[in-house]
């Protein structure tokens, strides 16, 4: 079963060198103690892909059924054969676009009779070279996307877990959330509305058992880089990402996994804020140069 989908998963046209996103992933320890702190069920959006699907193989391993939610309904039904024959749990497929307010509804909705416990909001997508020279309808999509269905199922589900007294958030934050990015503006304004929200809701959701977690990345190998038309050469794998937001529910704010994210933190962190901005633009220069 591993080697058909692993041989099917190449077919999708990804990097055959690259470790296979499908292989089994060890069981974290603890793992039965999230199903029983949170509930059974995941619901883990963006999970056709990166990091959303590094997740949900994550969560399954650690023995959360898991809702698998993204647009490319037979990717993640393949993603979901897998999960369920790979570990002991259950996977449910709700394919919708999360750009519009009815695939949020409709993700409600589908997840309403579940015991959910945990979300991990990890669909998205970023753009790059000068604002006015992008397409306005890219820029404001992914606004719906990265914020406007982010704060519409984070209010869902915040408010579910509130009500049972339980539950866990990880919102996908970004490396580029903490200041002005010259040539990928609009995506790190998306990313900084999503930390930002992140930090806030933590405080009020605390008292009410629920934990949040902003996971912030640097550059990761995904279906991103392509979609952003950004040159990723720098990066690391989507493994690196999912473990570390996991274990820091309940106990950290923000995480930001790998090496590559905190060596880039370090090298920021002396500089005031207009030297961030204009760092940042001479990377993003860098990885966009490909652009007018
Ligand atoms: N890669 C990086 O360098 C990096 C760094 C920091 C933060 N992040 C953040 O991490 C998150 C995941 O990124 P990734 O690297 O995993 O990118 P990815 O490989 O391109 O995956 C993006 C996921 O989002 C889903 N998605 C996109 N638009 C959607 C829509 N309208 N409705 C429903 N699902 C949609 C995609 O599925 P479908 O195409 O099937 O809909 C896919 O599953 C994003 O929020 C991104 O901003 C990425």
């Amino acid at each position: 079963m591993h080697d058909a989908s692993f041989t099917e998963h190449r077919a999708h046209g990804l990097d055959a060198s690259a470790p296979s996103p499908f292989a089994p992933r060890p069981t974290a320890d603890g793992a039965t103690a999230l199903r029983e702190r949170y509930g059974a069920w995941a619901v883990v959006t963006g999970a056709s892909d990166g990091i959303g699907r590094e997740f949900a193989i994550r969560l399954a391993a650690s023995g959360l059924d898991v809702v698998l939610v993204a647009r490319r309904a037979a990717v993640l039904a393949e993603l979901g054969a897998f999960i369920e024959s790979t570990y002991d749990v259950r996977a449910t497929v709700v394919a919708v676009d999360l750009a519009r307010a009815d695939g949020v509804r409709e993700l409600a909705r589908r997840t309403e009779e579940l015991d959910v416990g945990l979300l991990v909001a990890a669909a998205g997508f970023g753009t790059a070279g000068r604002f006015i020279d992008g397409i306005l309808e890219d820029e404001l999509e992914m606004i719906d996307v990265n914020c406007r269905a982010v704060a519409a199922l984070t209010h869902h589900y915040g408010a579910r877990f509130a009500k049972q007294r339980r539950g866990g958030i990880v919102l996908l934050s970004s490396l580029v959330a903490f200041q002005g990015v010259p040539r990928a503006a609009n995506y790190a304004a998306t990313k900084a509305y999503v930390q930002s929200l992140a930090e806030g809701i933590r405080s009020e959701l605390g008292p009410a058992g629920v934990d949040v977690v902003s996971c912030a990345p640097g550059p990761i190998s995904s279906g991103f880089g392509k979609r952003a038309r950004m040159n990723m050469s720098l990066s690391l794998g989507p493994e690196a990402v999912a473990q570390a937001p996991i274990e820091a529910l309940g106990k950290r704010g923000t995480v930001r996994p790998g090496w590559l994210s905190k060596v880039l933190e370090w090298s920021l962190a002396l500089l005031p804020r207009w030297g961030r901005v204009r760092m940042m633009g001479i990377v993003m220069g860098g990885m966009t140069k490909h652009l007018a």
